[in-house]
């Protein structure tokens, strides 16, 4: 390709990672373009050009399209079919909107995992309340985890509910959802996997992931994970096999259970960087955001591996802040050695919007855990007036 290239790459949606993923392609000097409905969102900061429109809007979709050379998107809610389209007419789009129908739906998604008998949790489909009950049955446990098919993101759209609630009618179905067998004391894993045209594959250190059980956001991460090797093997294979199975080109997360039996399961993929990924950015000798430009470029892969042992600390908004905003131990933060701080330039604080991130390195696992927690209760918001 050379240096520098004169590509132009257009990103659906302008949100933190489509932030993250332009400041990571900046060394090499593409131009990025973002389509977003707000001008002023996280990416506008660092794009090239802000296409203002909306992320179902197919004409703008189209426009955006016309102005680059490769598309990706930072979103999976976004118009697919007009993406089936281009790409059909030749455009290049990584990763392939075929693989975004797939999974856009948590509902074929599931059936994807079943057709290629890769472990996930029993589930059913259901419509109705009469199904919603006869799932409850089957699936034999409590509780079940209702999911939206489409539309949930960060935890939305996902509720844990006593079967009891389900069977005597105090819970409603609210839409189409996936009904699945709940699993108590679940421990969560991530594996990114990068894959090229070429088929090359890279996968990232596991990472091990906290949820907060009230907003269902992450909470904070580390990688390596602290769990045996046997394990990490499944994790790895079960990841791989599921992006390959789609002969997946582009950047995938895929949330994984282990159970408190040992099972390892297939939660869900995001086929974009993710949340899970963000420690990568000073953690690893190339990050989720490079390695996706990398494969964007046509570049070689990059050499995933952990410079140091990280952990992430996402920074949310706390309930009852809204409006300006102050991270209130900014200062005291920044003065610490390894302790990278991020801000996805939002204007404006919500409870349980995710505002930016903290990484922190350290040389082993036991002085990172010692370190993330001190910056973990140093990093509230306070609101400014
Ligand atoms: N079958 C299950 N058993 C136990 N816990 C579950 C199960 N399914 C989901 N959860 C819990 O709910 C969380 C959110 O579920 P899921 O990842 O499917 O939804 P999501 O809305 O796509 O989340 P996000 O967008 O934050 O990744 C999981 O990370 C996990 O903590
Ligand atoms: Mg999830």
């Amino acid at each position: 390709m050379g240096f520098p290239s004169n590509k132009v790459i257009g990103i659906i949606g302008g949100g933190q990672l489509g932030k993250m993923l332009i400041e990571a392609s900046r060394p090499w000097n593409v131009k990025n373009i973002v389509l977003e409905s707000d001008p002023n969102c996280p990416a506008s900061l660092v794009a090239d050009e802000v296409l203002v429109g909306g992320l179902y809007d197919a004409d703008k979709i189209r426009e955006l399209a016309g102005k680059c050379d490769v598309l990706t998107f930072e979103i999976e809610h976004i118009h697919v079919d007009v993406l089936l389209e281009l790409e059909a007419e030749g455009k290049q789009i990584i990763p392939s909107p075929k693989v975004l129908k797939l999974l856009q739906d948590k509902g074929i998604q599931k059936g994807y995992y079943s057709q290629l008998e890769l472990a996930t949790a029993p589930y059913f489909l259901v419509e109705n309340q009469a199904e919603l009950q006869q799932a409850c049955k089957a699936l034999g446990g409590s509780k079940v985890v209702v999911k939206n098919r489409v539309g949930g993101y960060d935890g939305k759209g996902v509720e844990i509910v006593e079967c009891a609630d389900i069977l005597n009618g105090a819970y409603n179905l609210k839409a189409a959802s996936v009904v699945e067998y709940f699993y108590e004391g679940v421990s969560e894993f991530a594996v990114i996997v990068s894959r090229n045209a070429n088929g090359d594959i890279q996968t990232f250190p596991l990472i091990e992931m906290f949820f907060n059980s009230q907003s269902n956001l992450v909470e904070f991460l580390f990688s390596p994970a602290r769990i045996s090797h046997e394990l990490e093997i499944k994790c790895n294979q079960l990841a791989i096999a599921a992006v390959e199975g789609f002969n997946g080109v582009g950047l995938f997360a895929v949330e994984l259970f282990v159970t408190a039996t040992g099972e390892v399961l297939i939660n869900e993929i995001a086929p974009r960087p993710h949340n899970s990924g963000h420690h990568t950015i000073e953690g690893c000798y190339t990050s989720q955001f490079e390695q996706l430009n990398r494969i964007l470029l046509d570049l070689p892969l990059g050499n995933t591996s952990l410079v140091q042992p990280a952990a992430m600390i996402n920074l949310v908004g706390a309930e009852g802040l809204t409006g300006a905003y102050q991270l209130k131990y900014e200062n005291e933060l920044m003065e610490i050695p390894g302790v990278y701080v991020h801000m996805y330039n939002k204007k404006e604080i919500r409870p349980n919007r995710k505002m930016g991130h903290i990484t922190v390195l350290a040389n082993d696992l036991n002085l990172l855990f010692e370190k993330a927690e001190k910056v973990k209760d140093m990093s509230g918001f306070a609101q400014v007036d």
